[in-house]
């Protein structure tokens, strides 16, 4: 039996690992640091772990567990969740305007705009502030339990304190636009079907029968209504979602009260461009009587509401030709066919080419040579091609035939049973040691300035390098050598391999090309295993323990390690000094351990970016604007408002000279980190 302090300890340290998590994931207002954090959390799990009869449903630390119930069981709402009319120009608006105040018998109508958010909606039922149950729309009367999937998601109260006894809360679960485009970028190299926007990748996210799934999978949520309630005392719309932040819901910040049709047609004009900016995908905005009074006086029909509207936003599309189909490589030897387009304007940028994923992609649509095609932008960023126009068809459209060899090495090119992706099937194929090496690089996994694929290309061309540890022995005099290799550059790529050396576990692990293994995924299992030893030695059933690791990968990362070469080359890494440990645990008493840091003005040997990396490497935390909480500033030239606000706080400020010393980078270094990144070429986002 637990004693009760242990029980006390273990509510206390739910409480507060609730309220921090609330800070980080929804404020984007942390008070603590990771590691306190972390260590919170591993004293909750302790203490659960010893005494499982603690835990509680509602415990942070049961976010993901289980298996989704019944296999999404059929739930009947109490209150239905309804559809809306789309509008689609402002007389329409007007006229819905129209409808309303004719109905209600008043001119005195206010309206609420919201942004139309493209997910898919949710209603989460709380009983006595705990979460119970959520379920998607389904048709509307009737929906899925996807309860064990919500609960991953962290920016959704698993309880929430002073709530009604029962209450249901409802809002769109959606998929970022960069997690959209990284999940589709694995998929590929998975030999996996992309997801064709982001609210397909949302949908598909929630109907996964592992919670682990869903955990890795980036989700979100925007609470935006409420369906059946008990003693909820809110008038108007624009108090509910005051409520719903109270309760510690995100709330989509850029609604706003009109007292017009008017100001709504004006609001509705000044998100039209505005949103592509937005992180998330959104194909409207949503207009919605303010008074509830008067939305119950005006009710609805069987389907939809007729207090509310749609205002659909056109999608953006274009037509231009396929003029050729190629096929590029991935890192993991997938070959990956595109579409060169003939240049088209969408969205706001020429467009020349558009992933076409892989032949069964090719085949659905049944795209040819040749074809007209209708172009989107999947989460405002990807073009994809939506559909052929085939009444443009001349008969002289060639279909496109995977090539039976590979086109980097000449081997054999195969498709591996069960996936869609074809692959070159040479262990030693160039293309695949090239595309493992520009990943290993680049910005994402180990981050070596200037080390890009030109580079690259030169020094498989000379036999400089062979693998990725080859690259922290390359000697500045040997380099140059290579063209357009000057004694500078030689010297700055040597001291950037040299300083991406402490990038830490999880950054190695991603960047050692593992398939499946994703950015993501790494940092779940460098949090969990905290040095590469103990991953290698992890049995895949021990693997798929960790948080967001499901069989695939953890079989991927398992035969990874199995494999000798692959060990010999972790042994060179280390040998050549590479960090192998998580870096994050080891910074108590680093340079900048306990710092909140924040960056502003220009810095002369680096980007903030990296400066970042560097105060987080030594212990540090990076805010993104001065708070309360700030304890350090550090100001490049032209430093704004943060510098003022900073000084008015007394939090300390240091120059960048200041900074660099702190971080016990010598100039020489510092000229290495503040190399420049290749120029005129793509930045290699393998
Ligand atoms: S209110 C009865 N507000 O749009 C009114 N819906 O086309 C219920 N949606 O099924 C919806 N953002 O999935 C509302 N701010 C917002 C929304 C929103 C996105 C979705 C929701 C709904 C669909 C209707």
């Amino acid at each position: 039996m637990a004693s009760e302090t242990l029980i006390q300890e273990a509510e206390a340290l739910r409480k507060a690992i609730r309220h921090h998590s609330y800070l980080y994931y929804v404020l984007d207002r942390p008070e603590i640091t990771d590691f306190e954090f972390d260590q919170m959390y591993r004293r909750l799990v302790e203490i659960e772990t010893a005494h499982p009869e603690l835990v509680t449903p509602d415990s942070p630390t049961q976010r993901v567990g289980g298996r989704a119930s019944d296999d999404f069981r059929k739930v009947r709402f109490k209150k239905p969740m309804l559809s809306l009319t789309n509008v689609f120009n402002a007389g329409e608006l007007r006229e819905f305007d129209r409808r309303v105040k004719g109905s209600l018998g008043t001119d005195a109508v206010e309206y609420v705009t919201e942004l139309k958010i493209d997910g898919l909606s949710m209603n989460l039922v709380y009983e006595e502030g705990r979460l119970v149950q959520g379920l998607t729309r389904g048709d509307g009367r009737v929906g899925e339990d996807v309860t064990a999937n919500v609960k991953t998601i962290k920016t959704i109260p698993l309880y929430i304190e002073n709530a009604p006894p029962y209450m249901e809360i409802r809002g769109e679960v959606y998929m970022p636009r960069k997690s959209f485009a990284r999940l589709n970028e694995e998929r590929d190299e998975a030999g996996l079907m992309p997801f064709a926007n982001c609210r397909n990748a949302a949908a598909g996210s929630l109907r996964q029968l592992d919670p682990h799934v869903t955990a890795a999978r980036s989700l979100d949520f925007f609470a935006y209504a409420i369906g059946e309630a008990e003693g909820l005392r809110v008038h108007t719309q624009e108090e509910l979602l005051r409520q719903l932040a109270a309760f510690h819901f995100r709330v989509n910040p850029n609604y706003r009260k009109w007292d017009s049709i008017e100001g709504v047609i004006e609001g509705v004009a000044e998100w039209e461009e505005k949103r592509r900016s937005l992180p998330y995908d959104t194909d409207g905005m949503v207009v919605k009587v303010n008074d509830f009074r008067q939305q119950e006086a005006l009710g609805a029909t069987v389907k939809d509401p007729k207090w509310a509207t749609a205002y659909k936003y056109p999608p953006e599309e274009a037509v231009t030709r396929v003029e050729r189909i190629v096929v590029t490589m991935g890192r993991t030897g997938v070959l990956t066919p595109s579409a060169d387009l003939s240049p088209v304007r969408l969205a706001g940028t020429t467009v020349k080419r558009a992933t076409l994923h892989n032949l069964d992609f090719i085949r659905e649509k049944d795209i040819r040579e040749g074809d007209w095609v209708r172009i989107y932008k999947a989460g405002e960023i990807i073009p994809e091609v939506a559909a052929v126009l085939k009444e443009k068809r001349t008969g002289e459209e060639k279909e496109f035939e995977m090539p039976g060899t590979c086109p980097v090495c000449g081997g054999k090119v195969a498709r591996v049973e069960g996936e869609a992706a074809y692959r070159c099937t040479n262990p030693q194929c160039g293309g695949v040691v090239r595309e493992k090496l520009i990943h290993f690089a680049s910005r994402d996994a180990m981050d070596i300035e200037g080390l890009g694929p030109s580079v690259v290309d030169s020094l498989l061309a000379c036999g400089l390098v062979k693998d990725p540890a080859d690259f922290y022995t390359m000697d500045a005099e040997e380099l140059q050598q290579l063209e357009r290799m000057g004694e500078k550059r030689a010297a700055n790529l040597v001291e950037a391999a040299k300083a991406s050396r402490g990038r830490g576990l999880a950054k190695l692990l991603f960047a050692l090309g593992i398939r499946f293994l994703g950015a993501k995924g790494a940092e779940l299992l460098a949090a969990r295993y905290h040095t590469v030893e103990a991953i290698m030695e992890a049995s895949t059933e021990n693997l798929m323990e960790t948080e967001g690791i499901g069989t695939v990968i953890a079989e991927s990362v398992h035969a990874y390690f199995a494999d000798e070469g692959h060990r010999a080359l972790i042994a060179r890494l280390q040998a050549a000094g590479v960090v192998t440990d998580e870096v994050k645990e080891e910074t108590e008493g680093a340079a900048f351990a306990g710092e909140r840091a924040v960056l502003t003005g220009k810095l002369a040997s680096m980007g903030r970016r990296e400066a970042g990396d560097i105060i987080r490497r030594l212990g540090g935390e990076v805010q993104s604007s001065v708070t309360k909480t700030t304890t350090l500033v550090i100001a490049g030239t032209d430093a704004g408002s943060k510098l003022d606000k900073a000084r008015a706080q007394g939090v300390t400020i240091l120059t960048e000279d200041e900074f660099l010393r702190r971080a016990g980078l010598s100039g020489e270094e510092t000229g290495a980190v503040g190399a420049k990144k290749e120029e005129g070429l793509p930045s290699s986002n393998a």
